[in-house]
C-alpha cells in the first residue's frame, strides 16, 4: 500500500522561465519511463499554476512549499491552502526546518496549516528533524516525537492517513553531510513506531516516510534500500534534471 516518493524542494530558487524549463525538462526525462516511485516537485508559489499547466501532472505531482495558517482575508502577502489547490498543485510541504527556524513556525501554527491544507484537498508533506546539538545529546527521538505530536496527533486517523512524513535532520540539510543509511533507518523505524502507537499498525505501515538532507545520486540507493525509508525530499539536487533523475531511478 505505501508509496515510494521522490520529491524535489526547489526552495527560493529559479525565476519563472527557469522553473518552467526545469519542470519541462523533468517531464521530458520521465516520458515513457517506468519508475518505481512517484515524483513530486515543490516550486515557488509564483510558478505553481504555470508548472502544473506545462507538465503531465499525473506523472509529476506539484507541491507548494508553504501555505497560510489562516483561511482567507486581510493577511497581506499570504497564500492560502485553497489558493494553492486552485493552481493544480496537489501537495504542500509544511514544517520545513527553514520555516521553523527563520519564520518562527511553531507546532501550533503548523497544526493550523495542516488542517487547512487537508480541508483544501492538499496532501501535506510534513517535515520533522533535529538540530545537531539535539542529535549529539541523543535527543533526536524525543524531538521528532514532539514535532509529530505537537502538530499532527489531533488529526483523525482518516486525515493522518493522507500525510506524507519527511524526516530531515537539520545538520544534513544543504551541508553535504548525509545521515548514514543506518541512522536514517533507525529513526524512520522509530517514527513509524510512534505513529503505530497512536494510530495503529495499518496506518503506520501505509505511511510514506521520506528522508531529506543532502540526498543525491550517489547516496540515494543505500538510503532507499532501507525498509523504512520510502523515498526522499531533495533540495539542491532537485535543481537540475541530471542530478534529480538518478535519485528517481535509485529504487
Ligand atoms: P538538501 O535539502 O537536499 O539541499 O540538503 C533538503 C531539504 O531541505 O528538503
Amino acid at each position: 500500500m505505501r508509496k515510494n516518493i521522490i520529491a524535489g524542494n526547489w526552495k527560493m530558487n529559479t525565476t519563472l522561465p527557469e522553473g518552467l524549463a526545469l519542470a519541462k525538462g523533468l517531464n521530458e526525462a520521465l516520458k515513457g519511463k517506468s519508475t518505481k516511485c512517484d515524483v513530486i516537485i515543490g516550486t515557488p508559489f509564483t510558478h505553481l499554476a504555470s508548472v502544473a499547466a506545462a507538465i503531465d501532472t499525473q506523472r509529476i505531482g506539484v507541491a507548494a512549499q508553504n501555505c497560510a495558517d489562516k483561511e482567507k482575508g486581510a493577511f497581506t502577502g499570504e497564500v492560502s491552502a485553497a489558493m494553492v489547490a486552485s493552481t493544480g498543485a496537489k501537495y504542500v510541504i509544511l514544517g520545513h526546518s527553514e520555516r521553523r527556524q527563520y519564520y518562527h513556525e511553531t507546532p501550533e501554527i503548523l497544526k493550523e496549516k495542516v488542517k487547512l491544507a487537508l480541508a483544501s484537498g492538499l496532501k501535506p508533506i510534513f517535515c520533522v528533524g533535529e538540530v545537531l546539538a539535539e542529535r549529539e545529546a541523543g535527543k533526536h527521538f524525543e524531538v521528532v516525537d514532539a514535532q509529530l505530536k505537537g502538530s499532527l496527533f489531533d488529526l483523525s486517523p482518516e486525515d493522518f492517513g493522507k500525510l506524507i512524513i519527511a524526516y530531515e535532520p537539520v545538520w544534513a540539510i544543504g551541508t553535504g553531510k548525509t545521515a548514514t543509511a543506518d541512522q536514517a533507518e533507525e529513526i524512520h523505524a522509530h517514527i513509524r513506531k510512534t505513529i503505530a502507537n497512536k494510530y495503529g499498525k495499518t496506518i503506520a505501515d501505509d505511511c510514506t516516510i521520506l528522508y531529506g538532507g543532502s540526498m543525491n545520486g550517489g547516496n540515494a540507493r543505500d538510503l532507499v534500500a532501507k525498509p523504512d525509508v520510502d523515498g526522499g525530499l531533495i533540495g539542491g539536487a532537485s535543481l537540475s534534471v541530471e542530478k534529480f533523475m538518478p535519485i528517481v531511478e535509485a529504487f
